[in-house]
């Protein structure tokens, strides 16, 4: 077999702001050969999430620094090509962690099969893969929402987004969504079921808060934080839930991230404001998948995926989440 080359990118600095090409080296490597135990993959798609701009960052969170010269860390789906272990063979999918590059050899530790029968691979990094599950379990383990009630979304139309809003339509509860731009928004109520979507870049939110709830928030699951979590929080209902997600607006943050001037409105409301990590619900994951895999079955739950090819392109690609130009889960095909 001719020498296959690995293409890399590992970290080269600490961002300071939206990470620049420069805080990565691109590297191509001659691919070793699995050892005994070991089985090579090669990577098809890597998943982009906001996350990894939190993992190139030092300091203490619920999952270790990348370090410098290391690998970047990513969710990826990858065809098995060599393999010494016995539990994986030659042309088994696997999804798992094995960071922004070609190839990679593993133990087999963390590394799940799939199978591209059942759905397309891009899927199982999309509502099969992690933001499914941070849809699922963030909003119903901790959203708690209940029929009737109007469960409010940001980054309405993105990877968690969509599905959050589509369960909560499944159970019957009132969805509103908040996005940027009249295209997502559109997309949000006529491909997803929202009943409604705020364009939070036409007007004020307040004035869409006021429209499209106007008996107020039981359920906010924030992926975005900032001024979009302080709007909201002049809205909610008694006893309201809010989910911490994510914040995606303060990530790049080079001063003190904002922090919610308006939370004695949990006080008066008696409401609660609970952060999630996913992998927290790992032991669970097969009930979600269940439940999301039969939902896409029947027709009720969409996804949608925004590829690019090429990962020469990853320092710039991953950008598109902070600046909203990603439409659907942003995945990197390699
Ligand atoms: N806690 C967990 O375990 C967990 C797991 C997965 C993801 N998350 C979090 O969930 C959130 C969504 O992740 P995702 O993978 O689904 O990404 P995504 O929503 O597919 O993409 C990010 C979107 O965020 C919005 N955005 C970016 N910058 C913004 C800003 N300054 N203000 C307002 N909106 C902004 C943009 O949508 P618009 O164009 O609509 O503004 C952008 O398309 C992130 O905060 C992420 O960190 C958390």
């Amino acid at each position: 077999m001719a020498t296959l080359i690995n293409k890399q990118f590992k970290l080269a600095a600490r961002p300071v702001g939206l990470p620049k090409r420069s805080d990565w080296t691109y590297e191509e490597n001659p691919v070793a050969s699995p050892g005994a135990g070991e089985l090579l993959v090669q990577v098809k798609y890597i998943s982009l999430d906001p996350a990894m701009r939190g993992w190139m960052n030092a300091g203490k969170s619920y999952i270790e620094a990348v370090e410098i010269g290391a690998v970047m860390r990513a969710g990826t789906l990858g065809e098995v090509i060599a393999s010494n272990h016995p539990d994986f063979a030659v042309g088994d999918f696997v999804s798992g962690a094995q960071g922004v590059q070609t190839y990679a050899i593993s133990d087999g530790k963390g590394l799940f099969k799939v199978d591209p029968k059942l759905a397309p691979l891009p899927k199982y990094l999309n509502a099969l893969g992690m933001p499914g599950m941070t849809g699922y379990f963030g909003l119903l383990d901790v959203g708690q929402p209940k029929a009737g009630e109007t469960v409010l979304v940001s980054a309405a139309s993105g990877a968690v987004g969509q599905v959050v809003g589509q369960i909560a339509r499944i159970k019957g509860c009132r969805v509103i969504g908040i996005a940027g731009g009249a295209e997502k928004c559109a997309y949000a109520v006529q491909e997803l079921g929202y009943d409604a979507c705020i364009d939070y870049k036409k007007g004020p939110l307040f004035d869409g808060l006021a429209e499209h709830c106007p008996k107020g928030v039981d359920v906010f699951f924030d992926n975005v934080g900032g001024d979009i979590l302080d709007a909201v929080l002049t809205r909610i209902r008694m006893k309201a839930r809010i989910v911490i997600c994510g914040a995606i607006s303060q990530y790049n943050a080079t001063e003190a991230i904002q922090g919610p001037k308006n939370y004695l409105s949990l006080l008066v409301n008696r409401a609660r404001m609970e952060g999630i990590v996913v992998f927290d619900w790992a032991p669970r994951y097969g009930e979600a998948v269940t439940a999301i895999a039969q939902w896409m079955a029947a027709g009720k739950l969409k996804s949608k995926e925004d590829i690019v090819e090429g990962i020469e392109t990853f320092p710039e690609t991953l950008l598109k989440l902070f600046s909203g130009e990603n439409f659907g889960k942003l995945i990197l095909k390699v």
